[in-house]
């Protein structure tokens, strides 16, 4: 179906109850529904937004289109939870039904304060001919739940020598400061980052763009997020318009993180590493984090990307978040290891302890659509050794590790139902072990693979029947010790 901008640009709020009732129900007899991820009710999600801790909480909202799998005009969904494994549907945090951000409550992140949590996002507006004006708004929750925007935007203009595309707010503090990171696009159609600074949260001054050694890289930096994490300065965002590169780069879109020494403020100037990709799966964008209260960093990504077909289309909804993960930092690169709390969730526990010697093997009763499933295999011979997951007769995702070429590699050529098979149906990434650790999340129509401790985290939405439950581990020419749990979610 072709959407119009008419039905884009509907608001929720002139939809009836009887029309979002269908579409609710379309929405759930969709087979792929998850079962303990982030997920929409109806409608499109997209990034997370005010990743925060407030109130004895953790907060989490996320981009919503309400009426369908498009991106029209957006809101700001909320989820709250007391553990980051079981999160609560709270309802619309933020609806665009102001001057300043008529055409979408796009990106942004939350912060407490005065004893509130106030939450920065970018008011998309476009004016008569649908040009684009974007505002930096302002809003803030208090200990009732209750939302209030300011009544102006806290930054009202483009600063000169940057395009209209000029949005994500992520705000932290330092040094009895706010610092805001924005999004930009240089007139000359480079993507950067902008750094606002601010003493009470209202009033904005422009400090500048980060220095970075990342001059002509891509067109847009959507979604930045800065951070000091071990006494070094992380900088992460989701970079448009880089060309595939060996094994890298290969979605529509990336996203990715530079380390470096902390951030000089207010000067701006940062010395940092090569550009990493966070994930080298499928599906993973836009991600956001945060600090908790006992200082460890989390961060949520949005499990999807843009301008892509998803099989959910046709059921009325589309994307989910990623579980989420702690960061930590080992030389100079961030490691990724899903939160310890995920463990609640666990049922049902099952263990193997076994020798594969150039075979496939499948084992009694261990098999499902949904669970957590940590296996290690050590090299003894084997040359590759891997898990065929969600598989039955006619279908299989594969995830393996190749010995010779020192590669992870995860295959969705054979998962399902296809999608985005223009971008390729095998991503892999190079990891040099004699052990090999998998750790895997697997729901309805999603697998988040998190190898070795998190050196490597592999990201994909997947649409098999839900009948194609079976796991097999494999070892090819020659042998390898298996160990493995699996709990059911
Ligand atoms: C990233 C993004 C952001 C924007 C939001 C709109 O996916 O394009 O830059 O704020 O989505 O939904």
């Amino acid at each position: 179906m072709e959407w119009t901008r008419e039905q884009r640009y509907r608001s929720l709020e002139k939809v009836s109850q009887k029309e979002l009732s269908e579409l609710k129900a379309e929405v759930d007899r969709c087979q792929w529904r998850q079962s303990f991820h982030i997920q929409p009710e109806t409608g499109l999600l997209n990034d997370p937004n005010g990743f925060s801790f407030y109130n004895g909480e953790y907060h989490l909202f996320y981009q919503w289109f309400p009426l369908g799998p498009v991106h029209g005009l957006k809101y700001w969904y909320h989820m709250k939870s007391k553990d980051l494994a079981t999160w609560e549907n709270v309802g619309t945090g933020i609806k665009p039904d102001q001057f300043f951000d008529s055409h979408g409550a796009y990106s942004g992140s939350g912060i407490e304060h005065d004893d509130k949590l106030y939450l920065f996002y970018t008011g998309n507006t476009r004016d008569e001919n649908w040009v684009r004006h974007p505002y930096q708004c302002m809003a803030w929750m208090n200990k009732e739940g209750v939302i209030t925007k300011a009544n102006r935007p806290i930054i009202d203009h483009v600063p000169e020598g940057y395009t209209d595309h000029f949005r994500d707010p992520k705000v932290w503090e330092n040094n009895d400061s706010f610092y805001a990171i924005i999004g930009a696009q240089r007139e000359n159609k480079t993507g950067a980052v902008i750094v606002y600074r601010s003493h009470n949260l209202e009033e904005w001054h422009l400090l500048g763009e980060v220095v970075t050694q990342l001059e002509n890289f891509g067109y847009m930096w959507e979604c930045p997020d800065y951070f000091d994490l071990d006494g070094q300065g992380v900088l992460m965002f989701s970079p448009q318009g880089l060309e595939p590169s060996g094994d890298a780069f290969q979605n529509i879109y990336q996203s990715g993180y530079v380390v470096g020494n902390a951030l000089e403020l207010p000067a701006l100037n940062y010395t940092h590493g090569a550009f990493t990709e966070l994930d080298h799966g499928f599906d993973f964008y836009a991600p956001q984090t945060m600090e908790d209260p006992a200082g460890r960093r989390f961060m949520v990504g949005w499990m999807g990307l843009p301008e892509i077909a998803y099989p959910t289309d046709q059921s009325g909804w589309a994307h989910c978040l990623t579980v989420p993960r702690e960061l930590t930092i080992q030389n100079g690169k961030l490691l990724q290891t899903p939160v310890k709390e995920m463990a609640k969730k666990r049922k049902d526990h099952r263990e193997i302890n076994d020798m594969i010697n150039s075979q496939m093997k499948t084992y009694h009763d261990f098999e499902g659509a949904t669970y957590e499933l940590y296996c290690a295999f050590d090299l003894i011979t084997a040359k590759e050794v891997g898990i065929v997951l969600r598989c039955s007769e006619l279908e299989e995702t594969i995830i393996k590790y190749d010995a010779g070429n020192q590669k992870v590699v995860f295959d969705r050529s054979n998962s399902g139902e296809k999608f985005a098979e223009e971008y390729g149906e095998i991503r892999q990434c190079h990891l040099s072990a004699e052990k090999v650790k998998f750790h895997i999340f697997v729901d309805r129509s999603s697998v988040e693979v998190f190898i070795n401790d998190g050196e490597v985290a592999m990201t994909a939405r997947i649409f098999p029947d839900h009948e194609s439950k079976g796991i097999r581990f494999f070892s090819i020419d020659g042998k390898s010790r298996l160990e493995a749990v699996k709990w059911k979610y």
